[in-house]
């Protein structure tokens, strides 16, 4: 008895150790993002700025087969004007199976799949990742910072060493902030890869933080909605908090003012 309870605390102790070593490895920036914060909101620009490095950049090997062409042009959200959301589907073609041809796609089509060997579906990637952890697991680091799905991107596109090798056929790029320390994606980004039409800063740290916002509106295009919501709710029950109050005052009133008034009477 007494020695399985030995080896079950040995176990767990290597296991809680190994799992705080491993963490230490990776290495997660912290950004200070425009939507972070219960009143946080997306940045329209900073979001058609990540939709243009995605599109020019990363989709060459990533798909986003879950995102809605058309959501392009939502409120909150990118907000492109229809006639813009209707080109940027145009350039994509579709398999129309009634024509037995590729067409261009409509805003009602998703983004295409993507086509490179291995290279996961972004659409969800923000949230799909966490870039902090709590110390030995607490979750406290999440709680005040979020989970870091965006950060983790951000510092994966910044992590590269510059290190390369070879195992299988298989090209592995250093990376520091990429679990284990090996990413088979050759660096994407190496600063001035797109020109900006708003004349915004094309250096490597700020492109990996517009497309790392724009991932997160593709993976949580409600944030705003819900924060809204979430506010209005806390608003309610606070009125009808203060409302409780005051009536369980005045309802007992009376009654306490006959018990003070008993007291009284009786000394
Ligand atoms: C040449 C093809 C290629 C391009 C271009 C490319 N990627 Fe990747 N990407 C990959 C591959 C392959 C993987 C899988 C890596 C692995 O699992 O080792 C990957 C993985 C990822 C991951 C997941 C990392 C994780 O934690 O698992 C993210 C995030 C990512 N890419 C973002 C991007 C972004 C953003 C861009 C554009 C700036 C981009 N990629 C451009 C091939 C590419």
């Amino acid at each position: 008895m007494l020695m399985k309870l030995a080896i079950t605390a040995a176990t767990a102790l290597t296991l809680s150790v190994g799992g705080a070593f491993a963490n230490e490895k990776i290495h997660t920036e912290s950004v200070d993002f425009s939507f972070e914060g219960p009143f946080g909101k997306y940045d329209q620009n900073q979001l058609q700025r990540g939709l243009q490095v995605y599109t020019e950049v990363c989709s060459s090997c990533h798909g986003m087969k879950f995102v809605p062409i058309r959501t392009l042009g939502d409120e909150g959200g990118p907000n492109l004007p229809d006639d813009q959301v209707r080109a940027y589907a145009a350039q994509f073609e579709i398999y129309d199976a009634e024509k037995d041809e590729m067409v261009p796609r409509k805003p009602s089509d998703h983004f295409p799949e993507g086509t490179y060997d291995g290279a996961p579906d972004l659409s969800l990637m923000a949230k799909a990742r966490k870039g902090y952890e709590g110390p030995y697991g607490t979750g406290m680091n999440q709680l005040f910072r979020g989970i870091g799905g965006p950060e983790h991107i951000v510092s994966i596109l910044n992590g590269y060493t510059g290190e390369e090798k070879e195992e299988a056929g298989t090209t592995f790029y250093e990376n520091h902030a990429f679990p284990g320390g090996w990413i088979a994606m050759p660096p994407p980004l190496a600063g001035e890869d797109v020109e900006f039409a708003d004349g915004s800063s094309n250096e490597l740290e700020h492109e990996a933080i517009d497309v790392a916002s724009f991932l997160m509106w593709t993976a949580e295009p409600k944030m705003m909605d819900r924060k809204k919501s979430g506010f209005i709710a806390v608003l309610l029950l606070t009125m009808l908090s203060v409302l409780l109050y005051a009536t369980n005052k005045r309802l007992w009133a009376p009654v306490k003012q006959r018990a003070k008034e008993e007291t009284s009477g009786e000394s």
